[in-house]
């Protein structure tokens, strides 16, 4: 199951956005030549994030079919909407176009990939990486190595490869790989950061760290549960 979200493209919109940041006229030919560029942008991340979906979902059916478990609970996948990669160009002291976000900016695709138990993370990096196509540009572990404020997942940076009717791009897709539990714990952090009083969130960040240690213990706990339960099938046949 895939969520996903969706905003119609709308030119004169995005003339409008491109002028802003870059200070051209919105009627000239380059600030049209870069909003062109970076539609064609949106369509191969769109095209390279519909690869790596498609390449998780048959792993997952594939991991049933042998194993009798499914991995992956569900994924969430979103190609960064063009104003907000404007945007972020901006916050990093980036050339507005379409060029530099393709070498600088690596999350323009982006997919969460939410697993039922910890191992399944591990196993469904490990069974993507192995393919041929596919290489690891960057990783970062939040699960061995947790950030200070208790956020957990596993974020990898990897590059495909998308077939177009004028030749192949390789292009980025960013994966975040967390279990159920460490997604309620980020979307609910994640929320923190929209609340006002620095009084309440000071304190709302203290229990959160507890929680994201309690989480951790709770999921072992059930991932050993679930391993037995497994090995008991297993024994049984
Ligand atoms: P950017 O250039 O800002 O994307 O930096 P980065 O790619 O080095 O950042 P990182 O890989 O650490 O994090 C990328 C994404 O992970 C963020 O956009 C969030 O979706 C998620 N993330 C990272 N840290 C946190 C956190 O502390 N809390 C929550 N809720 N999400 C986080
Ligand atoms: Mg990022």
């Amino acid at each position: 199951m895939f969520v996903e979200k969706n905003v119609p493209i709308n030119i004169e919109n995005l003339k409008n956005e491109v002028a802003r940041y870059t200070n051209q006229s919105v009627q000239s030919e380059d600030n049209f030549e870069q909003v062109v560029q970076f539609i064609k942008l949106e369509h191969i991340y769109g095209a390279a994030l519909e690869e790596i979906s498609t390449k998780l979902h048959i792993l997952d059916q594939d991991f049933q079919l042998k194993n009798s478990h499914n991995p992956i609970h569900h994924m969430e996948r979103r190609v960064k909407k063009i104003p907000s990669l404007l945007q972020k160009l901006k916050r990093k002291g980036l050339e507005i176009t379409a060029k530099t976000a393709q070498t600088h900016i690596m999350d323009i695709a982006g997919i969460r990939v939410v697993c039922n138990y910890m191992n399944d993370i591990y196993n469904v990096e490990q069974l993507l990486l192995q393919q041929a196509d596919i290489k690891l540009l960057k990783r970062k572990d939040y699960i061995q190595y947790p950030k200070a404020n208790g956020y957990k997942s596993l974020h990898i940076v990897v590059s495909v490869p998308v077939f177009l009717t004028d030749g192949t791009i390789d292009a980025p897709v960013e994966i975040q790989l967390r279990t159920i539990g460490m997604d309620m714990w980020a979307s609910l952090e994640h929320q923190l950061h929209y609340k006002s009083g620095n009084v309440d969130r000071n304190i709302y960040r203290q229990t959160l760290k507890e929680c994201a240690l309690e989480i951790g213990d709770v999921e072992r706990k059930m991932e050993r549960i679930h391993l037995n339960i497994q090995q008991d099938q297993i024994n049984e046949r």
